[in-house]
């Protein structure tokens, strides 16, 4: 039976166990969902809002229409492709057999942010144990098994389950390792190249540019690579199988957008939700602005609006450390000419600096600023991009498969 009805949980800043904020009710006949907050919630000196924006506190909530009926920060808090799939495998259904509120209420401790969804105020604690890194050989086999729809041992479909509550599209699970949250990225049957090294050396190149990256390792495991980088959602507390968690918006839900409304997805709107509800404007419009020239730099157009994120405090949002960052592919002789997956200027969504130039001003650079930034960004990347790849272990033959994405 599909769940209607979903007590919202929250944990609050340094707590490990979440307490009860409110009720969320979902009409799946009209895809419409609704949200309460709790008085004893409100109440409390330390209460966080559930979405900054579509459920601020000392507000009543308006109903939710877009995204199947889903506030944005509970469907960011929601798996996508990959957590919906070994979800399902449990189930032993296909993945669009379960409902949007199956997932939501579903989804385990792993998942981004600090929500959880209950089916009463008695549920308990959900346990937060992801699988150690010790056992990643047999994640990323059982992984692999079941992209391809084949049976993996249950013991490893329980531990890859425990870990995989994140969004997105790739394999991936989150694991302990050194006391610390990581999410560690597999490398997926449909890759052409070595993937899991081409995202580190592109977030190396990142951090080389002055990016905000978190901690990121590059592990081999087998005949694979592993891409690992730090949860930045979760804070380790006292001791090493304790995590605070820390509140979670992509832009998609910071500017109210519905994941199919691709014509709407603007950085220069983002630019203007930051204005208004960063803690630090300045330093968050100037580090989205370097974002959006290192995409172009590194032709990366899977720049959707949830791959770019928010940590949500009391008092505001911040941007969160940088993820999801992979050159797209491309073969020489095609044409120079691409575009992002967000609108950046004058011009659109097409990928060029002079197009991004053209809104510096929304981003508080001046055309001059906006300029340096992007042509220091060009020069580090044009001088750094090859020894990188190679430092990161990839094959002469995959840096020829990257050669076109960088150099245009
Ligand atoms: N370091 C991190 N700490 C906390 N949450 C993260 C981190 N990196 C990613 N996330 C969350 O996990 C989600 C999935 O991660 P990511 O975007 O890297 O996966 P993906 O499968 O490559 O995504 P896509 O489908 O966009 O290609 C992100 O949308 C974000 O919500
Ligand atoms: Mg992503």
């Amino acid at each position: 039976m599909a769940l209607t009805d979903l007590i919202v949980f929250c944990y609050l800043s340094g707590e490990i166990e979440a307490v009860p904020a409110g009720r969320f009710t979902h009409d799946s006949a009209t895809g419409v969902g609704s949200f309460q907050y709790g008085r004893r919630y409100l109440e409390r000196r330390n209460a966080l809002p559930l979405d900054y924006v579509a459920l601020p506190l000392g507000v009543t909530p308006q109903p939710v229409a877009i995204n199947r009926g889903l506030y944005g920060a509970f469907r960011d808090a929601s798996p996508d492709y990959w957590g919906r799939l070994v979800m399902a495998s449990r189930m032993k259904c296909a993945p669009e057999a379960l409902t949007e509120i199956d997932y939501l209420g579903r989804a385990n401790a792993t998942r981004v942010g600090n929500l959880d969804f209950r089916e009463s105020v008695d549920q308990p604690e959900p346990t937060l144990m992801p699988p150690q890194f010790q056992n990643i050989a047999d994640l990323i086999d059982a992984a692999l098994m079941l992209e391809q729809g084949g049976i993996i041992d249950e013991r490893i479909r329980l531990l890859l389950e425990q870990g995989s509550s994140l969004g997105g599209g790739r394999p991936k699970c989150t694991v302990q390792l050194d006391g610390q949250l990581w999410l560690a990225k597999f490398p997926s049957r449909y890759d052409s190249i070595n993937i899991p090294a081409v995202e580190y050396a592109t977030m190396k190149l990142a951090g080389m540019c002055g990016l905000n990256v978190p901690d990121i390792r590059l592990v081999s495991v087998g005949p694979h690579d592993v891409f690992l980088i730090q949860r930045f959602d979760r804070v380790s507390e006292l001791s090493a199988a304790c995590w605070s968690r820390r509140g979670f918006m992509s832009s998609l839900s910071l500017a109210e957008w519905d994941e199919r409304d691709r014509d709407r997805w603007s950085y220069t709107t983002v630019a203007e939700k930051i204005r208004r509800c960063s803690i630090s404007p300045a330093a968050d419009l100037r580090e989205l602005y370097k974002r959006i020239a290192f995409n172009i730099t590194v032709r990366n157009t899977d720049d959707h609006p949830r791959n770019h994120g928010f940590l949500m405090e009391r008092e505001g949002v911040s941007l969160s450390p940088l993820y999801d960052v992979v050159p797209s592919l491309t073969h020489s002789g095609v044409g120079t000419e691409f575009y992002l997956a967000m609108t950046l200027g004058k011009e659109g969504r097409l990928a060029q600096v002079d197009n991004l130039c053209s809104s510096a001003s929304a981003f508080g650079l001046s055309q001059t600023e906006g300029r340096n930034i992007a042509a220091e960004i060009h020069k580090k990347v044009m001088d750094e991009w090859r020894d990188v790849c190679i430092a990161s272990g990839l094959s002469s033959n995959d840096v020829q498969m990257l050669e076109p994405s960088f150099v245009r």
